[in-house]
């Protein structure tokens, strides 16, 4: 292999021995009452202590099916906390164990935004508006989509819920990632001229009211920053290089990349397909950098590097350290639970209709 092909990857921190002693007796201690819960973008010295690790629905469906459990600490992202919550019985208490780690995305979409952009919509057109949020969202956006008769989705089945919706005849409002929006709108071929992307930020989300009125779909202009970095000449550059090297993204990344890529997908379908592939395989992904390095780690007999020659590192993820896993568990164990996340009983009604009907959307 060209040594010039080898991006390196950033590794993982050393954790003293004394603080793994100090969360691995905290576990043992604590035993089945509490579960940790890791997203697949989260640090491996975090992952190494998680008893479920998933990506955004596994986790949702994982969740959902727990029992006996009284705490669980989320190693993730604020609306992942936010939405174990609601899929869990009310005695059961999550914990993230930073505050800080939030979703840029997520925070892309207000509350207030979001309804005054519903406002402007209404006065475009007569026609019927399903809203569609990614589950990067906060639970009071979940809730909107409940109460306007709409659905939650993942990267995982985002491509079945904007088909039931766009089976109802009408219009779509995805948000907050146009970038999955367009990507799965027209891999289920809304061509791209019946898109048009609504800015919070402008006056009527940027365009004349007429535009929302001939477009099929609405999309938020929001995105994911890491996601984000991934640029239409990063497949070239790798092509160039080594032309037999395939390239796997995930669907928030920008539709010109999704366009020049080999394969794009879930995380879990980034997972799978690497995993399959056959010895030898050469992967350039375009992921969040900690899965990409745990990719890499795990399959030696394959080549994989990041798609971007800088690190595409989620930077509120990573807000999860042992350290703050250790005063989590510390806290259960002395009695004084904190971080708790909760949400509100009203949010919480509407927001489970719409990921109910998530579940139930095959
Ligand atoms: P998935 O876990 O659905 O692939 O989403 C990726 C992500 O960005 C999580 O924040
Ligand atoms: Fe949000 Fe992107 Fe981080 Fe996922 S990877 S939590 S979408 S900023």
């Amino acid at each position: 292999m060209n040594a010039l092909l080898d991006i390196p990857l950033v590794g993982n921190e050393k954790v003293p021995q004394e603080l793994i002693d100090r969360i691995s007796e905290l576990k043992a201690r604590l035993g089945s009452r509490v579960l940790i819960v890791g997203h697949h973008y989260q640090r491996d010295e975090v992952i190494a202590f998680a008893d479920l690790t998933g990506d955004s629905l596994d986790l949702a469906r994982k969740v959902a099916d727990l029992h006996g459990v009284d705490f669980i600490v989320y190693c993730g992202v604020h609306f992942m906390a936010e939405t174990a919550d609601m899929l869990t019985p009310p005695e059961v208490q999550v914990i993230l164990p930073d505050l800080r780690a939030g979703c840029s995305m997520a925070d892309m979409a207000t509350s207030d935004q979001v309804e005054d952009a519903w406002e402007v919509l209404g006065e475009a057109t007569d026609e019927k508006i399903i809203p569609i949020t990614y589950i990067n969202s906060t639970a009071t956006l979940k809730a909107f989509c409940g109460r306007h008769g709409g659905a939650c989705c993942t990267s995982t089945n985002a491509r079945s819920i904007v088909n039931w919706a766009l089976e109802q005849g009408g219009k779509l409002l995805f948000f907050p990632d146009q970038h999955l929006g367009r990507n799965t709108c027209a891999d289920l071929g809304v061509p791209l001229d019946d898109m048009v992307v609504f800015d919070p930020l402008k006056q009527d989300g940027g365009n004349e009211l007429d535009a929302y009125a001939r477009a099929k779909a609405i999309l938020w202009k929001g995105h994911c920053s890491v996601h984000q970095n991934f640029m239409p000449n990063h497949p070239d550059i790798w092509r160039a290089r080594d032309p037999e090297i395939r390239i796997i993204v995930h669907p928030e990344c920008r539709h010109e990349v999704v366009l020049k890529s080999d394969v794009a997908g879930s995380t879990n379908m980034i997972i799978k397909t690497i995993a399959e592939s056959p010895a030898g395989s050469r992967w350039a992904v375009g992921t969040e950098h900690h899965l990409v390095n745990r990719l890499k780690n795990s399959h030696p007999d394959k080549y994989i590097t990041s798609l971007s020659p800088f690190a595409c590192q989620c930077s509120t993820m990573f807000r999860i350290s042992p350290e703050a896993l250790v005063a989590s568990l510390q806290n259960i164990a002395d009695g004084t639970p904190e971080n708790v996340i909760r949400v509100d009983d009203e949010t919480r009604k509407w927001a489970l209709l719409s990921l109910e009907r998530m579940m139930e959307i095959r």
